[in-house]
């Protein structure tokens, strides 16, 4: 039997897509059929987006600020009433501030705590919620990064915040697994896009080199020898996002050239 997605005309919300990484995702989705809801913070990079897709099949977009938990709830209701449910759920958001350890303040650690672990949480509470009701055997992808597994110096942040999206995965995918909702993440590595370029910016500046020449150690550093492309981590959301995956839950897959060195 070919191996196919089987996502024609399924209903997937995508957060933090207007760009990048998220952008990618629902690019793929939507070349796949599905109908796509992209959330952002900025109603014109919102717009831009989805009159970059609409050609290709069924787009559209709510604007919603992923901090705002009344946002999150009109996100989860405005999706409803323009798809009728929710099938997949890829779950992408913005960046915390840069930084290493000692340089945050109380109010940067709340910042990116809210971001990175309760936003999550809240919004897959209201999905499973829409899922459960509506008796969806669906599918939740949650995006992180590797920095869970290998902390990286200058996004200190991220590197605590984020390890909250592995339990959440893992809680998730045992309490819904029965319900047949699975739910999995992705850990990214170095992936190119706006953001990626500003963490250069930032490490060079700290190290008194250029971007180029962080880019160029960097990329020593990953077996497959480059960054890589927001389209190949979109096949890691289409896989985890469809029935391609269906006896995979609770698992967190890099995508990342091979940079992690850990077993396990
Ligand atoms: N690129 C990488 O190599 C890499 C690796 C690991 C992890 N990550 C993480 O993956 C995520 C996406 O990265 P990216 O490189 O694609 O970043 P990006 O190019 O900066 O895109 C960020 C997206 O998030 C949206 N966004 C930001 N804040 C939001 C909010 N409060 N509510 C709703 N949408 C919001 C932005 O849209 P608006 O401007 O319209 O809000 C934009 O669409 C980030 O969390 C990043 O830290 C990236």
């Amino acid at each position: 039997m070919p191996l196919t997605s089987g996502l024609k005309g399924q209903r997937v919300l995508v957060t933090a897509a207007s760009r990048g990484i998220g952008f990618a995702a629902a690019r793929a989705f939507v070349e796949e059929g599905a109908r796509v809801v992209l959330n952002g913070s900025n109603q014109t990079r919102l717009d831009a987006a989805v009159k970059d897709l609409r050609s290709l099949g069924d787009v559209q977009g709510v604007v919603a600020d992923l901090t705002q938990h009344s946002e999150l709830d009109r996100l989860v209701a405005d999706t409803r009433t323009l798809l009728g449910g929710i099938d997949t759920l890829v779950y992408n958001t913005g960046s915390p501030a840069p930084g290493t350890f000692m340089e945050q303040s109380f109010e940067t650690w709340q910042a990116a705590a809210n971001l990175l672990t309760v936003s999550p949480a809240y919004l897959a509470q209201r999905v499973a919620d829409l899922m459960l009701t509506s008796h969806t055997r669906g599918r939740m992808v949650f995006s992180a990064s590797i920095a869970i597994r290998e902390p990286i110096p200058t996004i200190a942040t991220s590197n605590v915040c984020r390890i909250a999206i592995a339990g959440l995965v893992r809680t998730l995918a045992r309490e819904l697994g029965p319900n047949g909702i699975r739910v999995n993440g992705v850990l990214p590595g170095y992936i190119a896009t706006e953001r990626v370029d500003h963490v250069f910016e930032d490490a060079a500046r700290r190290r008194g080199t250029t971007s180029d020449q962080v880019r160029s150690a960097l990329t020593r550093e990953i077996p497959l020898g480059r960054i890589g492309s927001p389209e190949e981590l979109a096949r890691a959301f289409i896989f985890l996002g469809s029935d391609m995956s269906s006896y995979v839950t609770g698992a967190l897959l890099p995508v990342d050239g091979g940079f992690l060195r850990s077993v396990g």
